[in-house]
């Protein structure tokens, strides 16, 4: 053999040494570790008990025991997976992002919530075992996880005190966006970014200034991160607070209607001006789950008698506007097969919202074109018509005032609602908690109308 070819091929064997060795992430970690590996959020708490309260109280900590996302993996992807071959083994992969540790251990899907080490969902010794991800664009669960005595953290050893449990390992990667993005990417079997949280902020103005998901979901505030430990300007408070925390929602988007007259006559044409301004994401709204999520723009006007009016938004036309615009077609067929309903024909699209109330969503569409809730299944999208960071919007109404309204003062009023889930398919699988209408926000004006 001439030595240069004997060389690649050593350089070869190195490599596939490496490769060996390395930890798996993403798909390939399936199975690759044992719950053993891992120490369980309890052992942290009494050293580290604010942070563990907080923890305690987000999402996060319910990612896998949240009866929502019980049914919607047990009814909906697990069934799925069963019944058409296509999705064999999609409902693995909601474990590497819901419950990292089940996944790691290959015990999927995992018992039922009630009382197994997968309750534990994205847990302490999860996060702070991750040393970096693979490849250039986090998503899909893509972490390397290398669990054991070395906690990774955002200090180095002078700043904090010695851990009389673990080692501390100073992490550039954990204060990074990136960390977030593995799991707040989703691509899905159709090629779809199904979830972009993160490549929605890196393509928005809040990455060229260097603002963190860190910096508003995990707020600095001076303390101590550990009874025992120093004390710090800047702990990391594990709030992880988002679309749960009605507090966080409210507000988000800044409101304000004007006409385009003051005074008008019964039949009279009145146009209304609504601009909706993000003021406080960090990428778009809604962002996330946003096959579940809905949020919707509500314009009425009250006359001096108490007579109440709905005002239809403008349509603007453009390509697929109908997915925006609250209308009573039904939608979500695709639940049939999971959920064992050959015949189903469905629920309301827009749940409760109004017809006509204009709604900032982007739709997600099954391979047959209807509109679905089932992220796996998403083959294409409707327009993406979500409120982009510091975006502004106009909506406008037009509208011939009813020649029946009453003299005096119009009172007209925008109201913002947001809601987790559509109300129909919440109702429909049993959690109608989801769809709680929470008020982003509202405005009113008024108009004189004269006989
Ligand atoms: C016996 C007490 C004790 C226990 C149990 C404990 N820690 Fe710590 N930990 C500490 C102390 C003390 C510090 C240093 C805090 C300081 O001074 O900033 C620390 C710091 C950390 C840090 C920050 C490292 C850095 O770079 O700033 C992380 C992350 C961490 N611990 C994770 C964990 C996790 C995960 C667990 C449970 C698996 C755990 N700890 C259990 C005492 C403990
Ligand atoms: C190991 C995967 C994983 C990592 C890493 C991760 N998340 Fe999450 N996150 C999730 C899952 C899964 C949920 C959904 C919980 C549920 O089922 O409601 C979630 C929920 C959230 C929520 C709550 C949203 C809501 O609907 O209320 C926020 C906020 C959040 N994460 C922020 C972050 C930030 C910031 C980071 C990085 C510091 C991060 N996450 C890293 C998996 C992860
Ligand atoms: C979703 C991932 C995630 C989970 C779950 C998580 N952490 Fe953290 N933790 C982080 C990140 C990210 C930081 C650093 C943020 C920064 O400094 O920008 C951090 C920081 C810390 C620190 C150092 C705080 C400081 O400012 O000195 C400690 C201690 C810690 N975590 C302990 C825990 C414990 C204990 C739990 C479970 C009760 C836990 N973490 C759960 C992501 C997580
Ligand atoms: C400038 C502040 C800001 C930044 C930066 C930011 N967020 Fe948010 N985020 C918010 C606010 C405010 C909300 C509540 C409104 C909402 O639900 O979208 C939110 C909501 C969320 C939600 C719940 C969304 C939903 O509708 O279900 C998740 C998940 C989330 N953020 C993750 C992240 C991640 C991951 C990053 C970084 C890639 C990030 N955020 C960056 C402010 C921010
Ligand atoms: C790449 C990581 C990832 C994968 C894979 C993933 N999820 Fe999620 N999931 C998340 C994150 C992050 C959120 C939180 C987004 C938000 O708050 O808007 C979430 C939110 C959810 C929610 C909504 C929770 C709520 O409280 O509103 C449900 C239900 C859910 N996922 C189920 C599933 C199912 C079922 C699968 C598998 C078919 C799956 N997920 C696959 C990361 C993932």
């Amino acid at each position: 053999m001439k030595p240069a070819r004997l060389i690649v091929l050593l350089m070869l064997l190195v490599a596939g040494f490496v490769v060996a060795f390395a930890s798996p992430a993403g798909e390939e970690a399936l199975g690759s570790r044992s719950y053993d590996d891992y120490e369980t959020p309890n052992t942290c708490r009494p050293c580290h008990l604010d942070i563990f309260r907080q923890w305690e109280q987000s999402m996060m900590s319910q990612a896998y025991t949240h009866e929502w996302d019980e049914v919607e993996y047990f009814e909906l992807a697990v069934e799925h997976a069963k019944k058409d071959a296509d999705f064999k083994g999609v409902d693995d992969g909601c474990n590497g992002c819901h419950t990292p540790m089940a996944f790691l251990a290959g015990d999927v899907p995992p018992p039922r919530p009630g009382n197994s080490r997968a309750d534990e969902s994205v847990h302490c010794d999860i996060c702070h075992t991750v040393t970096g991800f693979e490849g250039d664009t986090p998503f899909n669960f893509n972490w390397i996880s290398e669990p054991g005595h070395a906690k990774q953290g955002p200090r180095t050893k002078d700043e904090a005190v010695a851990s009389p449990h673990h080692e501390m390992v100073y992490s550039d990667f954990v204060k990074t966006p990136e960390f977030c993005g593995t799991c707040h990417n989703e691509m899905d079997p159709f090629g779809q970014w199904v979830k972009g949280t993160h490549l929605e902020w890196k393509e928005g103005p809040y990455s060229k200034e260097g603002v963190r998901c860190q910096d508003c979901h995990m707020t600095y505030a001076p303390g101590k991160s550990a009874i025992m430990g120093a004390t710090h300007e800047d702990i990391a408070q594990h709030l992880f607070h988002g679309a749960h925390d009605p507090g966080k929602v409210r507000g988000v988007i800044e409101l304000r209607i004007h006409p385009d007259l003051r005074e008008a006559e019964p039949g009279e044409t009145v146009k209304f001006t609504v601009a909706l301004f993000n003021q406080k994401t960090g990428h778009k709204f809604p962002t996330g789950s946003v096959e579940d999520r809905i949020v919707w723009l509500e314009v009425r006007a009250t006359d001096a008698d108490g007579n109440t009016y709905s005002l239809p938004v403008d349509p603007k036309g453009f390509e697929g506007e109908e997915t925006t615009i609250g209308s009573e077609v039904l939608a979500y067929q695709d639940m049939g097969l999971p959920l064992d309903k050959p015949d189903f024909e469905g629920v309301r699209r827009d749940g409760s919202v109004q017809v006509g109330d204009r709604i900032f969503r982007m739709a997600y569409l099954d391979p047959q074109g209807r509109v679905t809730i089932q992220q796996w299944n998403t083959k294409t999208f409707g327009p993406d018509y979500r409120i982009g960071p510091r975006e502004t919007k106009l909506e406008t109404f037009t509208y011939d005032l009813p020649f029946e309204v009453a003299p005096g003062e119009l009172t007209v009023t925008a109201t913002l609602y947001y809601s987790k889930l559509v109300s129909s398919v919440a109702e429909l699988l049993g959690v109608p908690d989801e769809a709680e209408p929470y008020l982003v926000n509202e405005h009113s004006t008024t108009l004189t109308i004269f006989d």
